[in-house]
């Protein structure tokens, strides 16, 4: 089964708006045609002029997390309908560093995939077991409670327009990469968690890695059979390495 692939820049709390443009504008002038999607996950602030910068090209908008309500007063809250109006194609919900420094919860990252996707934008849904988790042999048990409280929110059919993330936390800035099979082993398990309950979609979902990944790492890790691509943190503020992720995939 061949799936389109997908990269992904998240650039965290970095930058400033001229930096951000100038690294937007690095991106697009680097991105060939090779035939998979691309996307970067930007500061809130930086949306507008952002979404300026790539109009017509085939970088795409994305956002590092959406709020679980659709409006009203939740001060500090960024919604989906507003993200919308920035041609926000995806957003990011459940990073591991918004599930263990901002207190989101299975039940709120399931929220905020329902808000994304009710207004057409596509979650990226992160989910990821920490070092302890995967030493007591929790990593699997972690994963599908992660999942179980979006399907049971959301229905399974909502994977049609939504990508899973792979972050294991103890790779996560850490330079410490899963390897090669670690990471397929957990990326086959979340497809056959899928494919229980609907087999096209497992098929057809994008999985992707994320955690450490660089230039020098990436192109064994996009060979694996479920890996799709990858979300990339660190290496993405770099025009010229997130270009070298992006045409290993
Ligand atoms: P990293 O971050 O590439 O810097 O490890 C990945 C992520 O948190 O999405």
């Amino acid at each position: 089964m061949m799936r389109q692939s997908l990269v992904v820049g998240n650039w965290k709390m970095n930058g400033t708006r001229s930096s951000s443009e100038l690294l937007a504008k690095d991106i697009i002038a680097g991105l060939g045609s090779n035939g998979a999607d691309i996307a970067v996950c930007v500061p809130y602030v930086y949306l507008s002029a952002i979404s300026e910068i790539i109009k017509n090209t085939s970088l795409a908008l994305g956002a590092q997390n959406v709020a679980d309500k659709s409006s009203g007063a939740y001060t500090g809250e960024i919604s989906a309908a507003m993200l919308g109006e920035f041609n926000c194609k995806y957003a990011i919900v459940g990073h591991s560093e918004r599930r263990s420094y901002y207190g989101d919860t299975n039940e709120s990252v399931a929220a905020r995939f329902c808000q994304a996707q009710e207004k057409v934008i596509i979650p990226i849904l992160c989910v990821g077991e920490t070092l302890e988790q995967r030493e007591q042999d929790q990593t699997f048990a972690v994963i599908d409670a992660q999942l179980s409280a979006v399907i049971s929110l959301a229905g399974i059919e909502a994977f049609n327009n939504a990508v899973i993330a792979y972050e294991p936390v103890w790779a996560i800035g850490t330079g410490k990469t899963a390897t090669d099979d670690q990471a397929q082993e957990v990326h086959h398990y979340i497809r056959q968690d899928i494919a229980a309950k609907d087999q096209a979609i497992a098929d057809k979902i994008q999985i992707l890695y994320g955690g450490s990944v660089k230039a020098d790492n990436a192109k064994g890790l996009f060979a694996m059979a479920d890996i799709d691509g990858g979300l990339i943190g660190g290496a993405s503020l770099d025009a010229e390495s997130f270009l070298k992720i992006y045409h290993s995939v």
